[in-house]
């Protein structure tokens, strides 16, 4: 590999990336609601099994492309040949659509965090408006689009630095601090009366779940594929860009083991944090945006003058958790350009393609910024409106009402289940699972168990993938 590209500079800090890339918003505000309201239990078990047949498979595929070709996901796709690399496209496409809205959603998470330091020194950080800051916040577009300016620039700064000065350093001490404060933060919220049914709703095994005609044994399916898939920032190159940074003694099969573990592991600590919160303090368990802020403020605002600093500990990690997601994702950009301009016999300047495709990222995120996460009467038309479309109530993204939804619908809902389902069947069918055996042998490792990656590559994979795309579908036509 040559050095214009940088590369890792120890497995530790490679994995703490990774891991990095892998916890994000989607382990804290999606998992511990999910499972709850998915049978528990039932749906851990359920996620466990997906995520040893897809998630630790798409990830070894995607890291061993990536470090055999040693490009980002259009190099790679186009080192096998040039009509595969539509493929690497949809990848980055997906990288602007999710940044824009991770973005918006970061630049939130930074100005709680900064609005409980506010309050720690005796300030009021939430502008007078007290527990209705979330509906405040939601039309203060000034606000929202000034923090997601520095959430980006944030990202930027660290991408900025390279990968190995750069995100390396970076991932190597903030995921260590966000484990341990996730810990601190669990231990104070098990020792408030109330919190036993907090556990209760996320452990409890609660099979009947398989009968009701809601969910069904499909709808859990569903929901704990879906989930997997983006917590494990698989199926848009993202893994195949962090493979094509790694040594070849890297020990490919130990890592695609460890990243699904760890991302697992955290989304269970975050459930255990979050949801005694919520039931110590006979708040309802909700999910996404109003879960993040207008739950967790309140949760934090009920602990007296205590909760300031867990309500700041608690933002601070989840802006660890954003930014080490967001400069993955920018990651992929950026390295998509390095690699162009390496092909074309130039020296590429990280710093300057970086800036560039943040600004691009910045103007995408403006939409997002300003329609209020779609509540309506905001300072730009819906997706809906824009396009004359008549509104049919939230559904299919051509009449959908929000710009984040539509944008992650796209990403998370069509490009990413497309991109590895067609990784898989390529590796599985033409390229055969050889190729994987053989790039994962160069560390001196033995390849194990190659009948069974050979069947998740060829059929699990494949299946699973076109169930959340057909489920996907049905979904936004009703
Ligand atoms: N895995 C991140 C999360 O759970 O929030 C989101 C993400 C990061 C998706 C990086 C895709 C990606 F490439």
């Amino acid at each position: 590999m040559d050095n214009k590209r940088g590369q890792w500079g120890s497995t530790f800090g490679f994995l703490m990336a990774a891991v990095g890339s892998a916890v994000g918003l989607g382990n804290i505000w999606g998992f511990p609601y999910k499972m709850g309201s998915n049978g528990g239990f039932a749906f851990l078990l359920i996620y466990l099994v997906l995520a040893a047949t897809v998630g630790i498979v798409v990830m070894l595929g995607e890291l061993a492309l990536g470090r055999k070709t040693g490009k980002g996901p259009v190099g790679a796709y186009q080192s096998f040949a040039k009509k595969y690399t539509w493929i690497g496209y949809m990848g980055i496409v997906c990288g602007f659509l999710i940044l824009a809205f991770y973005s918006v959603l970061g630049g939130m998470v930074t100005r709680y965090m900064v609005a409980f330091t506010l309050q720690l020194m005796g300030v009021d950080g939430f502008a007078g408006q007290g527990g209705d800051f979330f509906g405040f916040l939601l039309y203060d577009y000034g606000g929202l689009i000034f923090f997601c300016m520095l959430f980006m620039v944030t990202t930027l700064v660290i991408v900025m630095g390279g990968i190995e000065k750069g995100i390396e350093k970076f991932s190597a001490i903030a995921m260590p601090a966000l484990f341990f404060i996730l810990l601190f933060i669990i231990i104070y919220v098990a020792c408030q009366p109330g919190a036993g049914a907090g556990y209760a709703f996320m452990f409890k095994p609660d099979f009947s779940v398989f009968s009701d005609p809601e969910i069904g044994f499909f709808g859990v399916l569903k929901s704990a594929a879906g989930q997997m898939f983006f917590s494990l920032s698989l199926g848009m190159g993202c893994m195949i860009t962090y493979g094509s940074y790694l040594s070849k003694s890297e020990n490919l099969q130990r890592n695609a083991f460890i990243i699904p573990v760890a991302d697992t592991a955290i989304a269970l600590m975050a459930g255990m944090a979050v949801m005694p919160a919520c039931s110590a303090f006979g708040l309802e368990y909700t999910r996404g945006p109003g879960l993040l802020f207008a739950t967790m403020q309140t949760v934090f605002t009920s602990m007296g003058s205590f909760g300031n600093f867990i309500g700041f500990l608690f933002y601070f990690l989840i802006f660890i958790a954003a930014v080490t997601s967001s400069i993955s994702i920018l990651e992929v950009i950026t390295t998509y350009q390095i690699d162009k301009t390496i092909a074309k016999g130039k020296e590429p300047n990280r710093k300057k393609i970086s800036v560039l495709y943040t600004v691009a990222v910045f103007v995408l995120a403006l939409p997002v910024a300003l329609d209020a996460l779609g509540s309506g009467g905001a300072a730009i038309q819906a997706p809906y409106e824009m396009l004359g479309i008549e509104y049919k109530g939230p559904g299919f993204a051509m009449w959908n009402d929000c710009w984040l939804d539509l944008y992650d619908l796209v990403a998370e809902g069509i490009l990413m289940p497309i991109g590895a389902m067609i990784m898989s069947i390529l590796v599985g069918w033409v390229w055969k699972t050889d190729i994987i055996k053989k790039e994962c042998e160069l560390s001196g490792a033995a390849f194990k168990g190659y009948k069974y990656f050979d069947i998740c590559f060829k059929y699990v994979v494949p299946v699973a993938m076109a169930f959340i795309l057909v489920a996907q579908m049905m979904d936004f036509f009703g």
